[in-house]
């Protein structure tokens, strides 16, 4: 076996942890009340959505979590449960974020209680859920999954991909590059 189905989403996590980075950027110019301009918001939109929500979590959700349930870890209780929750979480907090996203750029930059909120509580519960997988639940899937059930997943991971579209890893890694580079240097 030449890879792992949990490495992929350990990358995924370098990738969200980048963006993540230059959202806490964008973040200290927005408390600053230097102008952030929409793109660079709408980018941060676009990334939870579909990389976030429609990549890296469905892989999660439908597929790992679903798998490790049939082995027999507990639906109740850590860490399944709590990853769950944390995701609904991060779920809410994204659509949170577009409207906030809508309401600073509608007001050119007034409103920007709810969006520093916003990004307050995503970056809060970001590190540690990543953490969580990255030390307790890889691990744990890596013990009980067998080498073709890792293969199993790895092809159903490219099938979530290719729904979405076909070069969504190369293009949100060069989206997060970018947003790197505008974050420092705006
Ligand atoms: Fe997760
Ligand atoms: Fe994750």
């Amino acid at each position: 076996m030449l890879r792992k189905a949990t490495q992929v989403l350990e990358e995924e996590h370098r990738v969200i942890q980048g963006m993540a980075a230059s959202l806490a950027i964008v973040a200290e110019d927005i408390e600053k009340r230097k102008p952030v301009d929409g793109e660079t918001l709408h980018n941060f939109v676009t990334f939870l959505d579909v990389f976030v929500q429609r990549c890296h979590h469905r892989k999660e959700e439908t597929y790992l979590f679903a798998i490790l349930e049939k082995k027999g870890v507990p639906t109740e209780g850590c860490p399944l449960a709590v990853l769950n929750n944390e995701h609904a979480k991060l779920r809410s907090l994204s659509s949170q974020f577009a409207d906030s996203v809508e309401l600073y750029t509608a007001t050119q930059g007034q409103a920007r209680v709810s969006l520093q909120k916003t990004i307050h509580a995503l970056l809060e519960l970001l590190p540690g859920h990543i953490w969580k997988e990255d030390y307790l639940l890889f691990p744990m899937a890596d013990k009980l999954l067998s080498p073709e059930e890792q293969e199993l997943l790895l092809t159903q991971f490219e099938n979530v991909e290719a729904r979405i579209g076909p070069n969504i890893h190369h293009d949100f890694e060069r989206l997060a590059k970018r947003m790197e580079v505008t974050a420092q240097h705006p």
